[in-house]
């Protein structure tokens, strides 16, 4: 049957049928609102490329997951930028570290509130990179080592679920026997499992001070033109273990979602990285586009192509204009 007898407009015609046939949701349930926390009390910095996102320090970060929890958002994901850098990351898994503090005075203040910890030596690093730096390239098993031990010092601290970020070969699985050796078998693992060498990502590097000081990531995050890549790499978290997967960034990979929807029965992630914000904000800044809209299609299409959860900085703002 076709036109003139099928007539597609007819369920277009009003606000109600609109309503009424809507396929996809954005829900606050859906949302993960990133924070960076730095060192000192009273800092709320704001981050120039990333207009409405700040660097705050663990007393203001308290006050801002009242916002949060106000804001009806389920979980939030940490990131620190410490003061001090080493070769090795020292910092990264330091009992008395900024994110391992902030994880404490959250979970304190907002028991109920997930909280996720990004896992990665890159903002503790002088070198910038995302694990041990030998013969000019990262080593990958010194470094699992590393970050397996940062997981720990998550959990310690109380974080919920813990979301390595290096893409080190073999990460999850270590992470996965450091947390059941030592009593947290129900900390939870998301994996950044297809996470690309992107151009996006800029603004958050001016944001957490951790930009390579030599070469850049191509030799362990993956080369942005690979679909079965990607694929095998989510197959290979889950089957060490990862409880949760991710595709970043979101909305230039979405049809990796898509596959992965298809292919995987465990909640998927997106990240709209920090360059995806900024893109939005820089033009709706000029007039160029409504920001507003712009924000709220960008994400109802990355729920579409089948993420359940959507890590982005603009959570609260996206939480206010949803209805309850
Ligand atoms: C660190 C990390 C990065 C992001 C999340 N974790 C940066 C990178 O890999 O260089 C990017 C987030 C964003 O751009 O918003 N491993
Ligand atoms: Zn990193």
């Amino acid at each position: 049957m076709s036109y003139p007898t099928t007539r597609m407009r007819r369920l277009r015609g009003s606000e109600t049928l609109r309503r009424m046939v809507c396929e996809t949701r954005l829900s606050r349930d859906d949302l993960i609102l990133p924070l960076f926390v730095v060192e000192g009390s009273g800092v709320r910095e704001p981050i120039a490329s990333m207009p409405g996102v700040f660097r705050q320090s663990v007393d203001a970060l308290v006050a801002e997951v009242k916002r949060v929890r106000d804001a009806g958002i389920p979980a939030v994901i940490l990131f620190g930028v410490p003061q001090a850098k080493d070769a090795r990351g020292s910092g990264a898994d330091a009992a008395d570290g900024i994110v391992q503090r902030a994880v404490e005075s959250i979970k304190a203040a907002e028991p109920d509130l997930c909280v996720m910890t990004d896992v990665c030596l890159c903002e503790y690093t002088d070198h910038g990179h995302c694990g041990i730096v030998a013969d000019g390239d990262v080593d990958n098993d010194p470094s699992v080592e590393r970050l397996a031990a940062t997981a720990l010092s998550h959990a310690r601290a109380g974080a919920d679920i813990v979301a390595p970020s290096d893409m080190m070969d073999g990460r999850v699985a270590a992470i996965r026997a450091a947390l059941d050796g030592n009593a947290f078998p129900n900390v939870a693992i998301l994996s950044y499992a297809a996470k690309f060498a992107s151009a996006y990502y800029g603004p958050f590097r001016d944001a957490a001070e951790s930009t390579p000081q030599f070469g850049d990531r191509r030799s362990y995050q993956m080369d942005p033109p690979n679909r079965r890549e990607a694929l095998r790499e989510m197959r290979l978290d889950l089957e060490e273990g990862a409880d949760a997967l991710m595709v970043k960034p979101a909305l230039p990979y979405l049809d990796l979602l898509a596959d992965a929807r298809r292919e995987f029965d465990l909640p998927l992630a997106a990240y709209q990285v920090s360059g995806e914000y900024a893109m939005i904000k820089a033009a709706a800044a000029r007039d160029w586009i409504d920001g507003d809209r712009a924000m709220d299609e960008s994400l109802i299409a990355i729920k579409r192509a089948g993420a359940d959860w959507i890590v982005t900085y603009a959570a609260v703002e996206v939480a206010g204009r949803l209805k309850p």
